[in-house]
């Protein structure tokens, strides 16, 4: 057989299948097994794409190699089954060993894929990132690596770049770990513009001798655009969103939405992620920010096929940085039961051209009861919004919380839900008397009334210890409230059906 005897179009798939006839239809199996077997042999140069097309293909390649050096010589069909019917016999139903004592380990299935992909992206004219999950014990107990080459479509030859990893969830992966390959060329691979492949190499170990390979993303001709990655940026801040899930209340997504669209005015955008959380309702509210134009979301609900931290958000808080690592001066990472806020006066320009020398700030948080309001028979709380309402704020300080946090994404390579491990630049914490956020916990999944317990009026004056912790009365939020109810009928007018 002659290298041009090979169909151009040998795909991973069509290699794919020929194994898997292999495996359930010996007869056949063996004719087929013994081209393949002989196509390898004399496509030495084409062996390395041939191992790398699938999972099952190279799995089962790699195991039929050593069955290809019996008989290279016999080029016959007829005079080959001989030797293919002990390579069948090694890959189908291996033979009682003769070593009474030798065990043999059948293997059956595949419990986490090698990678699976979220999303690839450019990020500069020279760089790229693929954002994806990865069999954890792999990155754990092993030493697995990427390498990356783009095939132009100019015909030129490809070229190879290094690539290397970042495992950014902080151990926190169960089957599967977050892993953001990051690809950097010595130059830009597409400088004519004429497009190409980007191909990622995902090798299963330290040995390079097994890996997959696939292609991560295309680039079309004409479609690189130098411009998009410098400044000016077409949002100055966007938000990412981690998972949405659990049954959210539709009015506090609602609430959550105006105040924010309020807060970061028009030169903003939101990239909410449905891992199960949006409901009807809860899509309803944000249909008119839809349509505005403010907010874009996204449907990951597939990623419950893949079990790592809590609906994959460290994969998803990835994927949305390099998706959009372009698209604004700053990056907003913070959850819907969450409300930035400005103390002192101050606005949120001048305070980020302040952090503007820094690549990421955190946030501290102001950790507000979800259950307590205060007893005013002047107000009727089933009609006002969460922050409307929830007015008493933990006021234990020196102990640790949860910070937010937001960043100029061009600058970091990766990142978590708390904030960035893999930046350039410094990174700022002490920024409480410039920025907080309040924070509602467990308020987002309540429909029922959230007042449920009424503090005496004094309260509003002093320090009332429930349950042994402190509470203080904090009303910046409620004083914004009828600024942001305006600003929302001013917006998307009254088409908003909902009331709470
Ligand atoms: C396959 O066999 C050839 C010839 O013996 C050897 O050079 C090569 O390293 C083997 N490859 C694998 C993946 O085992
Ligand atoms: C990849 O890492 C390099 C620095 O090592 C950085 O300059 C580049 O921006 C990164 N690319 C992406 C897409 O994150
Ligand atoms: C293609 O390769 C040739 C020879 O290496 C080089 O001179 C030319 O610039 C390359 N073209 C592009 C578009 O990269
Ligand atoms: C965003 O970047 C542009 C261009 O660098 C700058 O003019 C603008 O002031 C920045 N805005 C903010 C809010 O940082
Ligand atoms: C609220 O205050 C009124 C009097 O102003 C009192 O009658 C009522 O019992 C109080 N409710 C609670 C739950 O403390
Ligand atoms: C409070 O508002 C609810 C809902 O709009 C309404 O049904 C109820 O009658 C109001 N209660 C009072 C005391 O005004
Ligand atoms: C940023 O600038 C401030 C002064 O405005 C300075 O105190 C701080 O050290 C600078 N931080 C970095 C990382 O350059």
């Amino acid at each position: 057989m002659r290298k041009d005897g090979m169909p151009a179009s040998v795909s991973g798939h069509s290699v794919g299948k020929m194994f898997l006839c292999f495996e359930t239809k010996p007869a056949v199996g063996i004719l087929l097994a013994f081209t393949l077997v002989m196509v390898i042999w004399n496509l030495q140069p084409y062996y390395e794409d041939l191992i790398s097309t699938t999972n099952r293909c190279s799995a089962t390649t790699s195991g039929a190699n050593e069955s290809l050096t019996i008989r290279p010589g016999s080029a016959d069909v007829g005079g080959g089954v001989g030797v293919v019917t002990l390579a069948e016999q090694k890959l189908v139903n291996p033979s009682p060993p003769a070593d009474p004592n030798k065990r043999t380990f059948q293997a059956f299935g595949n419990a986490a894929a090698l990678f699976v992909q979220m999303g690839a992206y450019r990020g500069g004219p020279r760089t790229f990132a693929v954002v994806g999950l990865a069999s954890k014990p792999i990155h754990v107990f092993g030493k697995p690596w990427y390498k990356c080459e783009w095939i132009p479509n100019n015909g030129n030859s490809s070229v190879k770049a290094k690539a290397y990893k970042m495992l950014p969830d902080w151990g926190y992966g169960r089957a599967y770990t977050v892993v953001v390959v990051n690809c950097t060329f010595s130059s830009n691979p597409n400088a004519d513009n004429s497009g190409g492949k980007l191909v990622l190499y995902a090798y299963y170990g330290e040995s390079s001798r097994k890996y997959e390979k696939f292609t991560a993303m295309e680039e079309a001709p004409g479609s690189y655009d130098e411009s998009q990655y410098s400044p000016p940026y077409k949002y100055e801040y966007l938000y990412c969103g981690s998972s949405l899930y659990g049954n959210l209340n539709a009015a506090r997504v609602r609430e959550w939405m105006a105040y924010h669209a309020w807060f970061f005015g028009p030169s903003s955008h939101f990239v909410f992620h449905d891992a199960g959380g949006v409901s009807a309702e809860v899509r309803a509210a944000l249909e008119p920010w839809i349509r505005a134009g403010r907010v874009t979301l996204q449907d990951i609900r597939a990623q419950a096929e893949y079990d790592g931290y809590y609906y994959n958000q460290f994969l998803i808080v990835n994927d949305c940085l390099h998706r959009h690592r372009f698209s604004a001066n700053w990056t907003f990472f913070f959850d819907v039961d969450e409300y930035i806020y400005l103390p002192n006066g101050n606005t949120l320009e001048s305070v980020l051209k302040e952090f503007s020398n820094v690549t990421q700030f955190t946030i501290e948080q102001n950790a507000m009861s979800s259950v307590l309001c205060l007893n005013d028979s002047t107000q009727n709380y089933s009609r006002q919004w969460g922050f409307e309402k929830l007015l008493f704020r933990d006021s234990r300080t020196r102990i640790r919380r949860d910070r937010k946090y937001a960043i100029q994404a061009r600058n970091a390579y990766a990142t978590g839900v708390h904030m960035s491990e893999n930046v350039i630049g410094g990174t700022l914490h002490k920024t409480e008397k410039k920025i907080r956020y309040y924070h509602y916990h467990n308020s987002i999944t309540v429909h029922e009334e959230l007042c449920i317990k009424l503090m005496p009026p004094f309260a509003k004056m002093a320090t009332t210890w429930i349950n042994k912790l402190p509470y203080v009365y904090d009303d910046h939020m409620k004083k914004l409230a009828p600024a942001i109810k305006a600003f929302e009928q001013n917006t998307i007018g009254s088409q908003h059906q909902l009331h709470s």
